[in-house]
């Protein structure tokens, strides 16, 4: 059975999952990434952590599918919020991702990839389906009943009512942490719903090689500079344990799926 990809943004995220892998896991070293490869909750996977920007994510995404030949990609990380109805500590499943800091003009129109002829790339319908509802029932359930992280998420990050959303996530390679670039990213592509640095380069990148993929974020931050969180506690308490907990649900579903 060809194994799942799983992307990571962040080496806390990683560290969670290779947690759950079972004792076969195998450490790949290529291209200064280490590639993990084993069982995951009974499904065949292979984790890698993305690094930063977008053509650290392309040529992790690349190395996934030519030398691993995974039958599918699954990104996870945190995203800035771009839209207003989108908060800090909910989740952005992406039905579609845009590079927003990609322009060719007046070579070909803004936004559009070159010789591709496309300005975004739509996510796997069916992945993108499944893992919303495993990030919807991930909050309403798991999380639900969880106190101690529930008490947690309120307390330190005023956190208390997460939610999943669906739309574009758009991605560049800087670190959005200004109110007048998010206006500006608001009125150029008002679907937007959150902005990251990698994403559309992994969409790109399964979308030229035909592997379905699914991408999904934790907001961490309003992207204006207001203010900050610890980030590092963020991490912890919210994105890689929404992380693994939607994950699981995933992956518990996807082996049921090939036992079928
Ligand atoms: N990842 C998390 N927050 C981000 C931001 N504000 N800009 C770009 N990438 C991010």
């Amino acid at each position: 059975m060809r194994a799942i990809g799983i992307v990571a943004a962040l080496e806390m995220e990683i560290a969670e999952l290779l947690g759950l892998m079972q004792a076969d896991v195998v450490r790949h070293r290529i291209g200064r990434r280490d590639y993990y490869t084993g069982s995951l909750l009974g499904c065949p996977c292979v984790i890698v952590l993305a690094r930063v920007g977008k053509v650290a994510a392309a040529a992790t995404t690349v190395t996934l599918i030519r030398e691993f030949g995974v039958a599918s990609v699954v990104f996870t990380g945190v995203a800035g919020a771009i839209s207003r109805h989108v908060n800090v500590g909910d989740v952005v499943v992406a039905q579609s991702l845009l590079q927003h800091d990609l322009d060719a003009r007046p070579l070909f129109p803004r936004y559009e990839v070159p010789l591709l002829g496309l300005s975004h790339f739509d996510a796997d319908p069916d992945l993108t389906r499944r893992l919303s509802s495993c990030a919807t029932e991930y909050l309403r359930q798991d999380l639900a009943a969880d106190g101690p992280a529930r008490a947690q998420l309120s307390a330190q990050f005023g956190i208390t009512r997460p939610a999943v959303h669906g739309g574009m996530i758009i991605s560049g390679d800087s670190f959005i942490n200004d109110a007048q670039h998010v206006e500006a990213l608001r009125t150029s592509l008002p679907d937007a719903l959150c902005v990251e640095m990698e994403g559309a380069a992994v969409a790109q990148v399964c979308h030229e090689y035909d592997v379905p993929y699914a991408v999904m974020r934790t907001i961490s931050d309003r992207a204006d500079g207001s203010a900050g969180i610890d980030f590092n506690a963020f991490l912890q308490a919210a994105a890689s344990r929404y992380a693994t907990g939607i994950l699981r649900r995933f992956l518990v579903l996807q082996r049921e799926r090939d036992a079928a």
